[in-house]
């Protein structure tokens, strides 16, 4: 029987430097899964035109697309479902996920953060303002963290940490950059390990 080729949707917002590096992961075998589908809570955006130029459709799903939010919610379960999306992967989505999305996708939705979590995680902690929040703190390490997605910002089980030192002169952007290389080692390592557990 032909080995089940797990599909997988990812959400982003900006650049998706680290949906590239899954997207490589996946092409190489590295990961045994797919990417079908592509969602923004923009318009437009790097990781779209990414998606796109690969053959991967992208599409924007926004509140302000709805009425209400339960609609928004609705239209985003509607569309994973319609393309039998098992997985969710979120790379670097600065929105909340509905709880009835997350309901659904339980134990199936994961994210990378860029600071060592718990620290440095919660609602307004993304990007460049944790890489501030840790210099600010006087930290001497930072980091990357793999986990799952539940009702709460950034609580969901950890799958994989890795650390990164903070080095004198650092800026949040120079840390930036140190956190972001290394998602883009831990994140595929992280979900190829997820999947590769889930179907033994
Ligand atoms: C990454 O550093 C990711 O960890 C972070 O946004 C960046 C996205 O970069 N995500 C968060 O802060 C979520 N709380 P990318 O678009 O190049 O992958």
């Amino acid at each position: 029987m032909a080995e089940h080729i797990t599909r997988l949707a990812v959400f982003c917002s900006g650049t998706g430097s680290n949906f590239k590096a899954l997207h490589r992961a996946t092409n190489e075998k590295y990961i045994n899964a797919e990417f079908v589908l592509c969602l923004s809570n923009r318009s437009q955006c790097g990781a779209m035109e990414y998606a796109r130029e690969n053959g991967i459709p992208a599409l924007q799903v926004s509140e302000n697309q709805f009425p209400d939010y339960e609609r928004f919610a609705a239209a985003m379960l509607d569309t994973l479902q319609e393309n039998r999306v098992e997985y969710i992967v979120l790379a670097g989505y600065m929105r909340k996920i509905p709880d009835a999305v997350v309901e659904v996708y339980r134990d199936r939705i994961v994210n990378v953060h860029p600071a060592l979590l718990p620290k440095f995680g919660g609602e307004g902690m993304y990007g460049i303002r944790v890489h501030a929040a840790v210099l600010e703190a006087g930290e001497t390490e930072s980091g990357a963290t793999v986990h799952m997605v539940d009702e709460v910002y950034d609580r969901g089980r950890i799958l994989m940490q890795q650390k990164v030192p903070v080095l004198p002169g650092d800026t949040p952007e120079t840390l930036a950059q140190r956190v972001l290389a290394c998602e883009h080692e831990l994140y595929p390592r992280a979900l190829g390990k997820l999947l590769s557990e889930q179907k033994a």
